[in-house]
């Protein structure tokens, strides 16, 4: 098998994103730049992946190291040739693939594509480039009839040059043996005193080696240098995920306006409504309906579950038939069972409600298990966190009725079939079948106003409760 080393450079700060971050650390609908780049290479078949870093260079590396590429630092930003020299060219073998590390939209596929023809032709270097009817700042092809003569910086180029229209798109692929001999050769005598890697296609020529042109689809030489394009990279992601689930059977109401990364799963016969944010590991099932401006990240929403509007999931599991929101909050660890309903304003935290139990107004369970079919009435709170910054447990059986305006001051546990007055606070554990009532009793003065008042009139001073209708 033909051995293949990729280099990423990412050494460049990326000015022009006027960010504190590192550019290539600017996610792309979720997903960083780099590990775009990455996550492409490697599934084109790159065995080692090589990034060159420089600017931030601490932060670029706890990400690019999880991925499995090895960083190489370059010093000073000299150059892309310099770049490519820091990542210790003399260790390679094989057939390497060169690429920025802010383009987004290359794809595995592209890069099989380009790695296959290189593979079968003999040259020792191929340039990819793409015809644009802009050609902008980009590196110019030169060409003698078909030949790739040179590449010339759109600041080092005279007039007719500039009107070339095949641009490089920072993409090679050529040999070990090549980068070994002729980079070190490279000279910087242009206008930014820099080393630029596109002087290799004019020493390739003068020692009579071959140089190819790859040409590919123009999207190949997208780079993301300013805000402006990273927008643009992400709407170009997020309208693709959404052809592909449509071509699968999701239904989307407005695909221009739903954002769902790829990561994201969703089976044919979902319904996604505008503003919903799908992020990560989600997976949604079949005839599922995700209403508007749901943020749903890591969870998993199995079929036939209705997530009403405004709702807000992380980490959560919400099993067949059940129904969130509208404006519920399912936080870490939260689990529904089947048929389970939570309301608007309820939030949830490692809690398990098990099959058709009910939450559906204004309340706050966390590190709770609520058993089947209870009803949890009206602004319910568990008191999980305690004086001693520790969190306890809430339990509450099956078919427990649980009264609005309850707390429940954990550790404590509900037996099954348990009845909880409203307004209750609960600190001791209800066994299953019992009444449990924790509330001042009722108690009623008659002719209390009366009687204050008539006291209120004889007096100097109105008492506070009479001062309004005494002042009129
Ligand atoms: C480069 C090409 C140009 C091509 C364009 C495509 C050169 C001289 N020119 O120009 O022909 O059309 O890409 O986008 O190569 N980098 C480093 N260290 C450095 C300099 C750059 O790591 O010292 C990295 C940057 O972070 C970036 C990449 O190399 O990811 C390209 O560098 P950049 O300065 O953007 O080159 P361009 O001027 O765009
Ligand atoms: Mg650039």
């Amino acid at each position: 098998m033909i051995q293949w080393t990729s280099v990423i450079l990412a050494g460049g700060k990326g000015t022009r994103m006027k960010s504190p971050l590192p550019k290539v650390l600017h996610p792309v609908a979720g997903t960083p730049l780099i590990l775009r780049v990455i996550e492409s290479v490697k599934k084109a078949g790159c065995q080692e992946n090589r990034v060159v870093v420089g600017y931030g260079k601490d932060l670029v590396e706890q990400v690019v190291k999880p991925a499995g590429g090895i960083c190489f630092l370059q010093k000073e930003q000299n150059g892309t040739a310099d770049a490519v020299k820091s990542a210790n060219i003399d260790s390679m073998q094989g057939f390497v693939l060169i690429m920025n590390g802010d383009h987004p939209l290359v794809s595995s596929e592209d890069l099989k594509k380009l790695m296959q023809e290189f593979e079968k032709g003999s040259s020792a270097l191929a340039v990819v480039t793409v015809k644009l009817k802009s050609p902008g700042s980009y590196g110019r092809v030169v060409r003698n009839y078909d030949e790739v003569e040179a590449i010339v910086e759109a600041k080092d180029a005279s007039a007719s040059t500039l009107k070339i229209n095949e641009v490089n798109t920072g993409i090679y692929l050529t040999r070990a043996e090549t980068l070994q001999e002729l980079v070190p050769k490279i000279q910087n005598s242009n206008s930014k005193k820099e080393y630029y890697l596109t002087d290799l296609v004019e020493l390739c020529r003068q020692k009579g080696d071959s140089v190819q042109a790859l040409s590919a689809h123009p999207r190949v030489s997208f780079g993301v240098n300013s805000q402006v394009e990273l927008a643009k990279a992400t709407s170009y992601v997020f309208r693709k995920k959404a052809k592909a689930l449509m071509d699968e059977g999701v239904m989307l109401i407005d695909p221009r306006s739903t954002y769902i990364e790829d990561s994201v799963e969703v089976e044919s016969g979902a319904v996604i409504y505008p503003g919903a944010f799908l992020r990560g590991k989600t997976r949604i099932g079949a005839f599922s309906v995700i209403e508007p401006n749901c943020f749903i990240s890591d969870s998993e929403i199995k079929e036939s579950v209705q997530i009403r509007m405004g709702s807000h999931l992380e980490k959560a599991t919400v099993h067949s038939k059940a129904v969130v929101g509208p404006y519920a909050r399912l936080r870490p660890d939260s689990e529904l069972e089947e048929e389970v309903q939570i309301g608007n304003f309820v939030e949830l935290k490692k809690t398990k409600m098990k099959k058709g139990a009910k939450a559906a107004h204004l309340t706050y369970l966390g590190d709770a298990e609520v058993g089947e079919k209870t009803n949890i009435g009206c602004g319910v709170i568990t008191c999980n966190y305690a004086a001693d910054r520790k969190k306890y447990k809430t339990k509450i059986g099956a078919n427990a009725f649980i009264g609005s305006d309850c707390q429940f001051i954990a550790p404590v546990e509900v037996g099954d079939e348990a009845v909880i007055g409203s307004g209750s606070t609960i600190t001791k554990n209800v066994p299953s079948g019992a009444l449990a009532v924790a509330r001042g009793r009722q108690f009623v003065k008659e002719n209390y106003q009366v009687k204050s008042s008539t006291e209120s009139h004889t007096s100097k001073a109105p008492s506070p409760a009479t001062q309004g209708s005494s002042q009129k």
